[in-house]
């Protein structure tokens, strides 16, 4: 299913009035049904959905997962940090970061979770905590992201313990005496429920040489489909493609397994939409381009000019208009020719107009598939464009502002002038 358009004219334009633009609008039935879905994730012998808070860390976001009953997954100590201060109980925090918490100490002695992505954390990790639980996160050698960018699993992606290398962690847990209770795969595995099956079943393989293993987590990566000709994730088929595996590995190896997943985009991408207003109209003359210029751009959204990605963009026209078209290159308002929210799918550096209506300065423009790794991911204040506000709709449609937009003053805040 592509992003659904959650907003009428009307809403937006009002919402313009209240908070300007540019403005992220997230809908909170949208985000509850997302989280019901994930939770009715068939499953053998129980199971945890952890939100990956990274697509979209902002408090309010994560008390409505946390009240729907999701868990998160943390990829820093500074994201683990910021779920705590949002009143998220710790132990209901699983870090699982490249980059070893400088606190790690103070964190897991709070109650989260850890998830060793490295034979040197599991080392650390088993100096300070000897006797303690732990989980693994295993690099299984396969990858199924569109490119190397965004490849999260073989052999040309650094996160997690390469496969081969199960027996070297088995032996320095036993040096700590650190049982090693959960194991974590996460190689963006996408929507194809075979490549999930495959991914279970190299995951549960090394599950079966981990004999303490009794929690398996097989990550995140259930793609949305943002546009409409995009293939999205279905949970209720993918999961029920796996529950025989894990039937099957409880029968061979009498463990059951309790499963865990960590979706962040699938819960959040089409719950979200970024308002912006076009702010200029040039063309580059005759066998040209003709540009929409609005006052938002990389500084809100990267995944365009970062992995070519693809975002329906609306265009809500402020007057009434025709019914014509026009092929429209749309710009974000960064002085970066890379700054395009309509690049080739695939291709940052390719050009892909957009059939749009006739626009006119005032108009908005609704970029949709933006909550997930947009507000999150963004090139904040690069040109010195303030981070933008973030609006809740409730389940009653009623706007709430969640995060407010950032002031000249906050922005410099920390900076310091000469004597
Ligand atoms: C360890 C881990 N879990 C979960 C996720 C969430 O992935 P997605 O948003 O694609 O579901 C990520 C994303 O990078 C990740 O690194």
């Amino acid at each position: 299913m592509a992003s659904p358009l959650f907003l009428s004219p009307e809403q937006a334009f009002s919402i313009r009035e209240a908070f300007g633009t540019p403005v992220f609008v997230y809908d909170q039935k949208l985000l509850e049904a997302a989280a019901r879905d994930a939770l009715a994730f068939p499953n053998a012998f129980g199971l945890t959905v952890r939100f990956a808070m990274k697509a979209l860390p902002t408090a309010a976001i994560l008390q409505v997962f946390y009240r729907a009953g999701l868990h998160l997954d943390g990829s820093s100590g500074f994201e683990a940090e910021r779920a705590m201060l949002a009143g998220i109980a710790p132990e209901h925090i699983q870090i699982t970061a490249q980059e070893l918490p400088p606190n790690l100490g103070e964190l897991v002695g709070r109650g989260c979770l850890f998830n060793a992505c490295s034979l040197r954390q599991l080392d650390v990790y088993g100096t300070m905590f000897p006797g303690a639980e732990v989980s693994l996160r295993i690099n299984p050698g396969l990858g199924s992201g569109h490119s190397n960018r965004t490849n999260v699993g073989g052999p040309s992606s650094s996160f997690g313990i390469w496969h081969a290398y199960l027996e070297d962690a088995r032996q320095l847990a036993q040096q700590h005496g650190v049982r090693i209770t959960g194991m974590h795969t996460h190689i963006g595995s996408g929507a194809d429920p075979e490549v999930w099956l495959h991914c279970a079943a190299l995951a549960l393989s090394a599950a079966a040489k981990l004999p303490e293993v009794t929690r398996l987590s097989l990550g995140g990566g259930f793609k949305p489909a943002r546009m409409e000709d995009e293939i999205g994730a279905d949970l209720a088929v993918i999961g029920a493609r796996l529950q025989p595996a894990f039937e099957e590995f409880a029968r061979e190896h009498r463990r059951e397994l309790h499963l865990e997943l960590e979706p962040g985009a699938l819960l959040t991408a089409n719950a979200g939409a970024l308002l912006c207003s076009v702010t200029d109209l040039v063309d580059t003359g005759a066998g040209g381009y003709q540009f929409i210029k609005t006052d938002t751009g990389m500084t809100d959204i990267l995944r365009p000019p970062l992995y070519g990605a693809q975002h329906p963009i609306t265009l809500f026209p402020a007057t009434p208009r025709d019914n014509n078209s026009i092929p429209y290159l749309v710009a974000g308002h960064c002085c970066e020719s890379s700054d395009l929210l309509s690049p080739e799918p695939g291709n940052p550096e390719g050009l892909k107009p957009r059939a749009l209506p006739r626009a006119e300065i005032g108009d908005i423009l609704v970029i949709g598939g933006a909550g997930a790794y947009c507000s999150a991911m963004a090139t904040k204040n690069y040109n010195s464009f303030p981070e933008s506000p973030e609006v809740l709709l409730d389940t009653d449609g009623h706007p709430h502002l969640i995060r407010k937009r950032q002031t000249m003053a906050q922005m410099v805040q920390n900076e310091m002038l000469l004597p």
